[in-house]
């Protein structure tokens, strides 16, 4: 008479085992039962929400912390509806350019280095590097230019770098680029591009980490 032995596990073993399986067949139920009562209350809790059909709107949520500095309502179309950025005028030293740079040509000797002298410009690969009115207005100082001529507001240079700087600007729209001024609750508040960058020489200094790991050996 032959007999079918599974490795590790001959029929000799089975008497001792019977006497567990009622124990692990109520475990097994057990199981079962939680994992069905766990299924049926999230399924009441997606239904729970499913049942609140109006839009989440973020403004309804109290806000901790208000923003206090001065916003502008961007002139952009984002998915998310309006939103607002940190305005610039204000922060900028030498506005109203106007106040200067009236209907008269300035006279003055060495007049630009006097009251630009500070900028340096370092935009671009030299050689194809940008100049003053890439940016600004040739007349109009008051204001920034686009491409086609167009004055553009200094609240709203994000439009300015936008042209050249396409795919940063559509990040910075989604929020991948940039930052968010505070918590995710009420507008949305996001810095302008020079809040963070130098538009005169927008590159970040090379700098050294506050700490560094030790090496291991
Ligand atoms: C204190 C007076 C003063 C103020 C304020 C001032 N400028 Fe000027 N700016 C000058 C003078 C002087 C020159 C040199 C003469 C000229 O080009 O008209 C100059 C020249 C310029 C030039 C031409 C530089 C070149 O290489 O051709 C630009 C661009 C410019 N200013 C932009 C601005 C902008 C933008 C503002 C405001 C944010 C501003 N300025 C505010 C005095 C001023
Ligand atoms: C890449 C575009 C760009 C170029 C090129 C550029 N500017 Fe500007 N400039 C800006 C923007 C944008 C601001 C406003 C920055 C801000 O929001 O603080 C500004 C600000 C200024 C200001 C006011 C700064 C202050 O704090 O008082 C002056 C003056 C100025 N530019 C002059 C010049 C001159 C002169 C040149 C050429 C040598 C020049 N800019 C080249 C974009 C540019
Ligand atoms: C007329 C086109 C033009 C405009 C407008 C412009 N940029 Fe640029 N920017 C350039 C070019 C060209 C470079 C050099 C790219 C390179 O070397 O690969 C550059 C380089 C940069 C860099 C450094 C990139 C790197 O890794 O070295 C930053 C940051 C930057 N721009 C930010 C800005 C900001 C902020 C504004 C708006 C105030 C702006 N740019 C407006 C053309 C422009
Ligand atoms: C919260 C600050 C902040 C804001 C706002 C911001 N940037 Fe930047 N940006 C950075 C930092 C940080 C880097 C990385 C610099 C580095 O790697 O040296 C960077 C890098 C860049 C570069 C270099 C290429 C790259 O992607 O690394 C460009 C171009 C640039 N930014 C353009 C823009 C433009 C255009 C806007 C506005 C639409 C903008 N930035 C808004 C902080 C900012």
């Amino acid at each position: 008479m032959s007999m079918i032995t599974v490795a590790g596990w001959h029929p000799g073993s089975l008497s001792t085992r019977g006497s567990m399986a009622p124990i692990i067949l109520m475990l097994v139920l057990l199981i079962i039962c939680i994992a069905a009562a766990g299924n049926t209350s999230e399924e009441a809790f997606l239904d729970e929400v499913k049942a609140v059909d109006r839009n989440f709107d973020n403004r309804s949520v109290p806000l901790d912390h208000y923003v206090v500095e001065d916003t502008v309502l961007a002139k952009e179309n984002y998915q998310g509806g309006p939103f607002r950025v940190l305005a610039r005028k204000k922060r900028i030293e030498r506005y109203k350019c106007s106040s200067c740079h009236g209907d008269k040509p300035i006279t003055v000797n060495e007049g630009k280095e006097l009251t630009h002298g500070d900028i340096e410009l370092e935009h671009g690969r030299s050689g194809t590097g940008l100049t003053c009115i890439d940016c600004h207005h040739p007349e109009a100082r008051d204001y920034l230019e686009d491409k086609k001529g167009r004055k553009i507001d200094f609240d709203h240079s994000y439009q300015l770098c936008g042209q050249c700087h396409f795919r940063q600007k559509r990040d910075w729209l989604g929020g991948a680029h940039g930052k968010r001024v505070t918590n995710w609750a009420g507008d949305r508040v996001i810095f302008n591009c020079t809040t963070c960058h130098n538009p005169h020489s927008p590159r970040f200094e090379k700098r050294f980490p506050a700490t560094y790991s030790v090496p291991m050996n």
